[in-house]
Formats: structure tokens, sequence, C-alpha cells
């Protein structure tokens, strides 16, 4: 079954096509993101309504130019899948009408995607996937989840973040001191020049049992610590270290924790964070001191992007669930309220 994938819940065109076919034909045939970064940067952030204007431009060249690349064209797809939630909803709906006029016009199945499950799901594209059950942590720019996973579409949230999301953390911490939109893949650079335990921060909400996580306080203790500095380009470094530092190991303590709660030694890392290099490090020999492991999707795949939409559709599509012919979008979406994946079921 080859399936399109179509990912626009926020500031990145994202389109895939991915083959379940048995034979050396299947997986990702082909990927491609154009992202707006450039378009929102001059004012700090995203902007819903150019967001969706850039989809609009976008989203129908891409489709061709991924297909091109797969070497298919619309009348070798048997489906197509597209994110229905959560995101901006003017953006979500230029995914979801496109998919939807597709799919009518080749009459092929169309199935939306929950944005985060396509993320949880991204390691299972790589070599060797691991199989439920298992623990995710999933970080991105809008959600800090770990979720533990009974069977693939069968999801328990174990703790979340009470504020901000770790991506926000990163974007929020590399603005104050002065790094440009979006700062946190910029701030995890500078942090590489930085000297280890020259800053050290708090490692919030460790000090006492539970899963949720918060970091907004970690981001005022940076505030303050950049305020009194001497903010030479050294002591940026230093702090972007001190900060990276606290929400690796933040973000370690409670996996862990989670790993132990679930009765798991493997976790699975998805969302824009999980490209994160001294994360990756941390976490995979977390999970190697318990004779686990921990999986990440390629850092391309950890960023949105199409191939995890086309993925996880595919494997819904595959299962014999698909949506009716609506365009319908979910702005706020509880990924425990999905229904399980029963392959032929
Ligand atoms: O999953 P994603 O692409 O979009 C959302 O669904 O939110 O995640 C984007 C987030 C941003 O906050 C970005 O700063 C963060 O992931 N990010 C990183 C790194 N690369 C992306 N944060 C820390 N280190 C990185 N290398
Ligand atoms: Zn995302």
């Amino acid at each position: 079954m080859r399936v399109l994938g179509i990912e626009t819940s926020c500031d990145e065109t994202g389109v895939a096509v991915y083959d379940t076919a048995l034979d050396g034909a299947a997986g990702l045939r082909a990927h491609a993101v154009y992202s707006q970064i450039a378009l929102h940067a001059e004012y700090g952030g995203v902007v819903p309504e150019l967001a969706s204007r850039d989809h609009v431009r976008k989203l129908l060249p891409l489709i061709r130019q991924t297909l091109a690349e797969a070497g298919l064209g619309t009348a070798d797809l048997d489906g197509v899948a597209y994110t229905a939630g959560p995101g901006l909803v003017g953006a979500l709906l230029v995914g979801a009408g496109t998919a939807r006029a597709l799919a009518w016009a080749l009459d092929v199945p169309a199935v939306g995607v929950h944005h985060m499950e396509g993320h949880l799901l991204a390691p299972l594209i790589e070599d060797d996937p691991p199989e439920p059950p298992f623990v995710a942590l999933l970080v991105s720019g809008g959600h800090t989840q770990l979720v533990a996973v009974d069977a693939i579409g069968s999801y328990r949230l174990l703790g979340e973040t009470l504020d901000d999301a770790a991506g926000e953390a990163f974007d929020k911490t590399a603005k104050l001191m002065g790094l440009p939109y979006p700062g946190g893949p910029q701030l995890a650079a500078l942090a590489e020049q930085g000297t280890p335990g020259a800053f050290r921060f708090a490692r919030p909400m460790t000090d006492r049992p539970g899963l949720d996580f918060s970091f907004s306080g970690l981001k005022t203790q940076v505030l303050l610590a950049w305020q009194q500095s001497d903010q030479l380009p050294q002591t940026r470094a230093d702090i972007a270290r001190g900060f990276e530092d606290a929400v690796v190991d933040t973000l370690a303590i409670k996996c862990e924790r989670a790993l132990d709660a679930a009765g798991s030694d493997t976790l699975v890392v998805a969302g824009g964070v999980g490209a994160n290099r001294r994360l990756r490090a941390k976490l995979q020999a977390m999970c190697a001191q318990r004779g686990g492991r921990a999986c990440f999707p390629r850092p391309s795949l950890c960023t949105d992007n199409g191939a995890m939409i086309a993925f996880a559709g595919a494997l819904r599509l595959q299962a014999g669930q698909h949506d009716d012919a609506e365009v319908k979008v979910t702005a706020r979406w509880d990924m425990a309220s999905l229904p399980a994946v029963a392959a032929g079921g």
C-alpha cells in the first residue's frame, strides 16, 4: 500500500510517500519538507495566518516534487494521510482539504492522523524498530509528554508539562539571550562551546515523586543569570550549556522513573527536541545501563515532517481505518482517545 502523507499543522509543509509493500520497495519512498522559518523570523514566532497562506502556496508543488522523487504518479497512490490535529486550525485545514480532495479524485481512502502519534511512531520508520509495550517521550515545541504505549494506537499519558513545553523552553530561553527565532537548535549549537558546570540551574520537579514537568521557572533563572552576567559571548555559551544540561538531566530523570513505573527498558523519543545531540546521548546511556535501549528517528524525522504522517496513516489505513469525506480538523485532541490499531481489523 502506497500512502501519501501530508503535514501542515504549524510552520513546516511536509510531504512523503510510505510504502507498506513486503518486497524491497517497502519503506519511505520519498519525503520533502519546506520550512517557513524565514517567513516567521522577523515576527519572532509563528504567525498563524501567514503559515496557512504559505502552506497553500507550497503544498501542491511539494506533492509533485515528492511523487517525482519517488518515481510515482498520483494513480499509484492507495491512500492519503494528513495531520488532522492538534495544531493551528487554518494551517491544518490546508492539508486536510488538499488530502480530502486528492483522495476523492483518486477514489482512495483518506485518514486524519494525530500529529503527536505521528511523532511517536516516527522511530518505527527506522531499521530494527522497537515493538510495544514501551515508553515514549514526546518533546516538541508544543508538547512534553511521557506516554505508555501498550500497543500501537493504545496510549496512556503518564506525565506532561504543567507550563512550557521543552522545545518552547529552548526557544524562549534562546530569545531572551538574543538568539534569532527559532532559537532551540541555535541554543543547542551555542551550548557546544559552553563550559559544563560554569552555570548550574535547577532540575525542576525532580525532588518529588511524579512524572510531570515544569520548565517556565528554569527560563526565569536563565534570564536572571543572563541579566546579571557580563553578557560576553563565552558567558552566553556557558549559560546555554547550563540550561541545556538542566533540561536534558530533568528529562532523563523523568524518563527513568517512567520506565520504572511501566516496567519497561525500551524508550522511544520523538519530537523536535529529540534532535538534540546531548539528549540523545544521555538517554541512550541511561537505557543501555538498564540493559534496554533508547530509539530515536534520524534528526530530520524528529522535527515536523510528512514521513511520520504517511507512516502512521499507512498503519491505520492498513487496519481498515479511514474517515468520512468530511474536511474536519481538531485544534486540541487527546491522544488517549484514539482507537487502537489492530491489523486487518
Ligand atoms: O516537533 P517540532 O518540529 O514541532 C512541533 O510539533 O512543535 O518541534 C520543534 C521544536 C522547537 O521548539 C525547536 O526549538 C526544538 O523543537 N528543537 C530543538 C532542537 N531542534 C529542534 N531543541 C533543542 N535542540 C535541538 N537540536
Ligand atoms: Zn511536531
